[in-house]
């Protein structure tokens, strides 16, 4: 895994809702980081950022060192180039399968 980092990452939702309010963490490889907080707080609007799932209003987001979004510099590249991904809360999960196997099932798919 790439080590990801997020610098100063916004995210505003029209005028009133701020979603993400400058977010700056590192996750590196290996790492097994949670985000925690109370519903509402933006923890599933940051994984649609890095994602490429949503645009994010403000910062950069790096896969190692290579910039995958930056408003400063124009740069935004679409989910299927960032070769990353994410599961689901409660949508496209195998209700048969364990947290284990639902995520190791697409990785072995891809070999
Ligand atoms: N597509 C959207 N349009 C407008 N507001 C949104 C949208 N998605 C999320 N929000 C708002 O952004 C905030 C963070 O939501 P979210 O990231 O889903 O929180 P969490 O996953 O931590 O429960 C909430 O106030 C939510 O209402
Ligand atoms: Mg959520």
């Amino acid at each position: 895994m790439p080590t990801i980092t997020l610098k100063n990452i916004t995210k505003q939702f029209g005028k009133g809702s701020l979603a993400v309010d400058k977010l700056n963490m590192v996750i590196k490889d290996g790492e097994f980081v949670s985000l925690l907080g109370p519903s509402g707080c933006g923890k599933t609007t940051t994984l649609r950022m890095i994602a490429g799932l949503e645009t994010p209003t403000e910062g950069e987001i790096y896969f190692d060192d290579v910039c995958v979004f930056s408003d400063e510099k124009g740069i935004n590249l679409s989910p299927d180039k960032r070769n990353i991904g994410f599961l689901f809360q409660n949508y496209a999960l195998w209700p048969h399968m364990t947290v284990r196997r639902n995520i190791s099932f697409g990785l072995e798919n891809m070999k």
